[in-house]
C-alpha cells in the first residue's frame, strides 16, 4: 500500500523530526516524509533532513506580508509535495483558523505536557512550579486554539525529586520520540478516528501498553 505523505514543519533542533525520519527509514512504516519545511533558515532540523536525503524548503514568515500570505505559501508548498498529513514538530508559529481548517484532521502536533494541562511555552518550569507528580507529552490533531484538539497518544513521565526543567525536558523528550512515530502510524493506518472532541483508537493487543502509558524506563 502507498505510504502516507508527510510534511514536517519545524523551527529548530528537529529531534522529533529525527524520530520520524528514523521510523520512516523502515519500509514497513506506513508513512514517508515528502518534505521538511522550516520558517527559520538555519534550523538544525534542516540538516537532519538533508542528511537523510529528504527535500527541504525554507518559508520565512518575516518575508511574507502577514500571516495569511505566510500560510498560503506553506499550503502551496505542502500541496506541491502532495502532502496528506502535516506534522508540526517544534514549529514556533501560531497558525490561524483558516490554515488549520484547511488541514482539519490532517494536521497534528506534539506538545511536551499532558494536555489539556500546561498549554503554551515554558512547560517544564510551570510543571515543576505547580508540583504535579506526573507530566508527559501529547500528540493531538490541531484546532484553532493553541495546543488544543483531539488527543491521539499521550506518554506519561513521573516528576522526580531533584528535577530541573532541563532534566525533565530530557526525559519527556525521550518519550516524545516514541509517541510521535506511534501517532503517525495510527493515523496513517486509519486507526485514529476523530469522534467529537476525542480520537477513537483501533488498538491491537500488543500495542495497548504503549498507547496508554509510555514509561521512559521501560
Ligand atoms: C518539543 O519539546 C516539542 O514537544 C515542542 O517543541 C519541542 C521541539 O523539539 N513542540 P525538537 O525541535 O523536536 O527537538
Amino acid at each position: 500500500m502507498a505510504r502516507l505523505r508527510l510534511g514536517v514543519l519545524i523551527s529548530g533542533r528537529g529531534s522529533n523530526l529525527q524520530a520520524l525520519i528514523d521510523a520512516a527509514a523502515d519500509p514497513a512504516f506506513p508513512a514517508e516524509i515528502a518534505v521538511v519545511i522550516s520558517n527559520i533558515a538555519d534550523a538544525q532540523g534542516l540538516q537532519r533532513a538533508t542528511d537523510a536525503g529528504i527535500e527541504t524548503c525554507v518559508i520565512d514568515h518575516k518575508v511574507h506580508d502577514g500571516r495569511a500570505a505566510f500560510e498560503s505559501a506553506l499550503t502551496e508548498a505542502l500541496e506541491a509535495y502532495q502532502v496528506r498529513l502535516v506534522c508540526l514538530a517544534g514549529f514556533m508559529r501560531l497558525l490561524t483558523k483558516g490554515f488549520v481548517d484547511h488541514w482539519r484532521d490532517r494536521i497534528i502536533n506534539i506538545h511536551p505536557s499532558l494536555l489539556p494541562a500546561f498549554k503554551g511555552l515554558n512547560t517544564h518550569e510551570r510543571v515543576l512550579d505547580y508540583g504535579v507528580k506526573f507530566t508527559g507529552c501529547t500528540v493531538h490533531f490541531v484546532r484553532a486554539e493553541m495546543d488544543d484538539g483531539p488527543i491521539i497518544v499521550q506518554g506519561v513521565v513521573p516528576v522526580i525529586s531533584g528535577d530541573t526543567p532541563d532534566r525533565l525536558a530530557t526525559r519527556v523528550l525521550q518519550v516524545e520520540h516514541r509517541i510521535y512515530p506511534l501517532a503517525v502510524r495510527l493515523v496513517a493506518e486509519g486507526r485514529a478516528r476523530v469522534v467529537g472532541n476525542a480520537v477513537n483508537i483501533d488498538v491491537k493487543d500488543h500495542e495497548a501498553e504503549d498507547i496508554i502509558l509510555v514509561n521512559p524506563q521501560a
